[in-house]
């Protein structure tokens, strides 16, 4: 297989010499850079890195292709650990709605929202919702990503959530990015099931679960716990049904209102509670007892103008951040990892530092992938990109809206 060698690189970020799980708290605030430095590939891992004054040469050449990189930074690929990004339809009609003031409850009520998705990918088919998704991949890869998690939940019926998993099942294989599946049927309760929630928790439970088992079809479970859509209770029995088997909960909550779905996350050893834009002091406080992975949506804020999340709050707690896209039609139609770096430094107050450790090494703890992805160290995966000329990494939230993003390196390979 091709060797690649990158030299004269300007900056190589986020570098471990001994490999963490995760960044946590104050920690997150400095992050180890090397200057002016090269960093080998060999059959899709990083195999060395270090300073070009202690560079030693190439003794074999044979099937080596060399990047210069000077001018330009190396960084480890975004991981990106919440999307929903198979669905059928954009929806920019409750775009429109929403600027003359109706609310996303609002809109939701009057049919529009997941129930609004969930009616266009049942009419979809999975070949079109397998290439509508794949260039979606293709369009994240140039911004930077390579690890993205992808939740079912449009389907809201056995057939239609099976079909969305078989459709990231055969995105795994198609795509180079690494990708991690979330069953997500408890998204929003479907009309038909309207005076009988329980009717659809059975479903969830007794029909798709085994389905999704037999087929192992995902890798973790999830619940939209909130007013309007599923009370802690019936979260804590999808996710418990989840666990048994062998899915780990990964959780929507506090996203309008704290109802208590951080504690059934951390009482259910969840990998990550997410959303976390309304936050009470408990909330926080129980947190930092738990293993779990606060993970917010910037974008989902930014979009539908509501509350940022209280980033600096849980750093200051000591608790690590790891920030996400949320790319899906209804809440934030992007999965443009860049601008997550530039929301989170002028809304989130967050360092760029601090916001490159939530994007890399704190995604990729959100989806199991610490050990292989996140960061730049040897024997982890040689998922990485190269950026275009700039002064220095505080430019790429500074430049909001550009892609820094020049040449994309997954598995070792360039594209
Ligand atoms: O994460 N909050 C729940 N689910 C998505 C939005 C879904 C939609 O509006 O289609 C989210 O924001
Ligand atoms: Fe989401």
């Amino acid at each position: 297989m091709k060797k690649i060698l990158i030299k004269n690189i300007k900056e190589l970020v986020q570098v471990e010499n001994t490999p963490k799980e995760k960044i946590v708290g104050k920690k997150m605030a400095s992050l180890n850079t090397l200057k002016n430095a090269w960093l080998s590939i060999e059959n899709g891992i990083i195999t060395d890195f270090g300073e070009m004054i202690h560079w030693n040469g190439i003794s074999d050449w044979s099937n080596l292709e060399v990047i210069d990189a000077s001018e330009k930074m190396v960084f480890p690929s975004f991981c990106d650990s919440h999307t929903h990004l198979v669905f059928a339809a954009s929806r920019e009609e409750e775009f429109v709605d929403r600027i003359k003031g109706l609310s996303y409850e609002e809109i939701a009520a009057k049919g529009g929202g997941i129930l609004n998705s969930a009616k266009k990918l049942q009419a979809t088919s999975e070949y079109d919702l397998f290439e509508t998704a794949l260039n979606r991949l293709c369009e994240i890869q140039k911004t930077g990503t390579g690890a993205v998690e992808i939740k079912s939940g449009y389907g809201l019926s056995v057939e239609a959530e099976i079909k969305m998993l078989r459709v990231i099942q055969r995105l795994k294989k198609a795509s180079p990015l690494t990708i991690k599946a979330t069953f997500l049927g408890a998204h929003a309760l479907p009309k038909e099931f309207k005076e009988n929630r329980n009717g659809y928790i059975d479903c969830i439970i007794n029909e798709m679960l085994p389905i999704i088992k037999e087929e192992n079809l995902a890798d973790y479970i999830d619940v939209f716990c909130e007013k309007n859509y599923f009370t802690p209770a019936e979260t804590e029995r999808i996710i418990q049904a989840g666990i048994k088997q062998r899915l780990t909960p990964k959780i929507h909550v506090n996203q309008f209102n704290s109802i208590g779905g951080i504690q059934v996350g951390i009482n259910n050893n969840a990998l990550s509670v997410d959303h976390l834009e309304v936050m009470t002091p408990t909330d926080i406080v129980d947190l930092k007892n738990s293993t779990v992975m606060p993970t917010l949506l910037p974008s989902c804020s930014f979009f539908l103008n509501i509350p940022y999340a209280p980033a600096r709050a849980l750093i200051s707690n000591n608790l690590p951040v790891c920030l996400a896209t949320d790319f899906n039609p209804g809440s934030t139609p992007s999965g443009n990892m860049p601008f997550i770096l530039s929301l989170a430094c002028i809304y989130l107050k967050m360092t760029p530092e601090e916001a490159i450790h939530a994007t890399t090494i704190n995604g990729a703890y959100a989806m199991n992938l610490s050990h292989e992805l996140g960061s730049i160290a040897i024997g982890k995966k040689a998922n990485l990109f190269i950026t275009k000329k700039i002064p220095s990494y505080n430019h790429i939230p500074y430049a909001f809206g550009s892609n820094p993003v020049e040449t994309v390196i997954l598995n070792g390979v360039r594209y």
